[in-house]
């Protein structure tokens, strides 16, 4: 088994030029490129280059982009194709994050295009999806993942699968402070690896990583990273100060 261990910042619509490089010079000073976690800057596409260059040499660091156009290239005014975020020196992008499914009303068609594209592009697509608090109070949540990760994925193969990583986060913890439980987490990513293993076999679903995402800080990391499914973090608002991004780091 080699899954690789991940701490992700989604800085989402947050920071100028200047504060993005001064929290990526603070998170570079305070860590250390040889271990073994890989940290990713999901930034604002125009910080992308600049932010690309500032880590290029540096081991285990890499710069990603929140999301890409579900179209090749042409005339859609205001979009960003997958080859343009290559050709800035990004190498992930995020897909599904549910506040683009719920603001930009993103379908099962386009996500599925935006991560065929974001692979076609030698960029890793983190693929996020997660349940709603009604769903869960429904007790849904199974069903409503379950469904998220067959109709997209279901398009690509287990060699492609290779290249993708997955985030669960839980829509009624993002950005409210309200945290899955260790308990809660370990379960959906179990079941979520477990769903893996039924549509691409076991060894797929065993080198896949699976981070959760959702309030997710420098108190509940170490926490959350204890669990056996759990292989990292997406993290939204304790991403924007380079002190608790750090911690999350050293949190394994
Ligand atoms: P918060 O960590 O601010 O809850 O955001 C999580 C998230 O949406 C990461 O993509």
């Amino acid at each position: 088994m080699s899954r690789t261990k991940i701490v992700a910042g989604n800085w989402k619509m947050n920071k100028t030029l200047n504060e993005a490089t001064a929290l990526v010079n603070e998170v570079l000073k305070n860590t250390n490129e040889f271990d073994e976690v890989q940290k990713i800057f999901f930034t604002p596409f125009p910080f992308l280059n600049d932010i690309s260059k500032q880590i290029s040499g540096k081991k285990n660091f890499s710069v990603g982009a929140q999301n890409c156009s579900e179209q090749v290239s042409g005339a859609f005014t205001g979009e960003v194709s997958a080859v343009m975020l290559k050709s800035t020196g990004c190498n992930y992008v995020l897909v599904g994050h549910s506040e683009r499914r719920e603001y930009f009303k993103e379908t099962k068609e386009q996500l599925t295009s935006k991560i065929k594209l974001a692979l076609d592009n030698d960029l890793k697509p983190v693929f996020c999806f997660g349940e709603k608090l009604a769903e869960r109070k429904n007790k849904l949540h199974f069903e409503i993942v379950a469904q998220q990760l067959k109709e997209v994925l279901s398009s690509f193969s287990a060699v492609q699968l290779k290249n993708i990583i997955l985030a669960y986060e839980p829509v009624w913890a993002i950005g409210t402070g309200e945290t899955a439980s260790p308990a809660q987490a370990q379960e959906m990513h179990r079941f979520v690896r477990d769903t893996i293993a039924e549509l691409f076999g076991t060894e797929t679903a065993l080198n896949i990583s699976i981070l959760y995402g959702g309030s997710c800080n420098a108190q509940n990391a170490q926490e959350l990273f204890a669990c056996p499914d759990v292989d990292g973090g997406l993290i939204g608002g304790a991403s924007l100060k380079a002190d608790d991004f750090c911690k999350i780091i050293y949190s394994f």
